[in-house]
């Protein structure tokens, strides 16, 4: 024989040999669960585009919060949807808001059992479903030129985050990608007498048609698309000045989406920073494997693992995602 032998296949070759020699062990403790409540209604809708998934009242965004709690899934990100949208979106800094009184509500029921985040952003409540308030356009003003305010926006965010921080959270996680967010946000926080409140900053967050479903799942229906405030996905570079901002502004957890387009950064990220990284496997990922799984093309609950592992070997120290109750069954299984 020519080979050397160095028969790699000797450590592949029983189950029990695999799980010793794993380099990656994705556990229910690497888990986050997006969740969705909505205002004005009576029973959960559920979201056409994403097979699982629920705009929860309060009440049964309650029951799957235990669900989840005594599964062991350490953290929640919520998202509102308000019964009413307004230009500036208002509703997210409603301190009887959707959000803040779901947290209070979850906060009844499970304590401290789960980190609570909430994202933080108004494009759920404004009218138009951009992350901020619009600029008035100058006559003959290009497509290309920003239709979000950025500083005005900020004003806005620091609002949604003390009513956040009021109600409870753990983290919130601004999602906006405005210049100076997480600064705007850490002082809000501090100002108000929230200085345990954290910021999971969605810090390299680029521009995807991975986002479709998730509009759906907040009823956002936008004027244009977000290219003027997200990231190009041709770009890495941009992602690590925009983590590093993000550091350098106070950000507790740096956060990094969509996850499978990502793993070039999420990897670089990893190795560049010595805080927490997340990563958002996100409506499209999960809506993808669904879609393939029901027509039979694939194994489903396999793809995930798969796909959710393999953020996890990137770098990420924990994954936001909507498998994550069904992952975390599997695993206790
Ligand atoms: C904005 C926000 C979005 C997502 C999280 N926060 C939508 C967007 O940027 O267009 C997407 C999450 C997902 O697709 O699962 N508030």
């Amino acid at each position: 024989m020519s080979f050397p032998e160095r028969r790699l296949r000797r450590l592949r070759r029983t189950s029990a040999l695999r799980d010793l020699m794993a380099e990656t062990r994705l556990g229910v403790s690497d888990l986050v669960a997006p969740l969705f409540v909505r205002d004005g209604i009576d029973a959960p809708v559920p979201v056409a585009s994403m097979p699982g998934v629920y705009q929860h009242t309060r009440e049964s965004l309650r029951r799957e919060v235990r669900v989840l709690a005594d599964l062991g899934i350490p953290g929640l990100l919520l998202f509102g949807i308000p019964a009413v949208k307004d230009d500036e979106g208002s509703g997210a800094w409603d301190a009887e808001g959707v959000v803040p009184t779901a947290v209070r509500e979850i906060r009844q029921e499970i304590g401290d059992a789960m980190v609570v985040m909430a994202d933080l952003c108004l494009d759920e409540y404004t009218s138009h479903g951009h992350c901020g308030v619009l600029t008035t356009p100058s006559p003959g003003q290009g497509a290309t030129e920003s239709v979000v305010d950025n500083d005005a926006t900020l004003e806005l965010y620091s609002r949604v985050a003390v009513a956040q921080g009021a109600a409870g959270v753990d983290l919130v996680a601004p999602s906006g990608m405005m210049d100076g967010q997480v600064t705007a946000i850490r002082r809000a926080l501090d100002q108000a007498g929230h200085p345990q409140v954290g910021v999971m900053a969605y810090a390299a967050k680029y521009a995807s048609a991975a986002y479709g479903p998730f509009r759906d799942a907040v009823d956002v229906t936008i004027d244009g698309d977000r290219r003027a405030y997200q990231q190009d996905c041709r770009n890495f570079r941009e992602a690590l000045v925009e983590v590093d901002l993000d550091v350098a502004e106070g950000a507790d957890i740096v956060m990094i989406k969509p996850a499978m387009t990502s793993l070039d950064v999420i990897a670089a990220v990893r190795s560049r920073v010595n805080l927490p990284v997340a990563a958002y496997h996100v409506s499209g990922e999960y809506s993808m494997v669904k879609a393939a799984a029901e027509r039979g093309w694939l194994d489903g609950p396999a793809m995930a693992l798969e796909q959710i592992t393999a953020v996890k070997r990137a770098g990420a120290d924990f994954v936001v995602t909507y498998f994550a109750r069904e992952l975390a069954e599997a695993l206790h299984a």
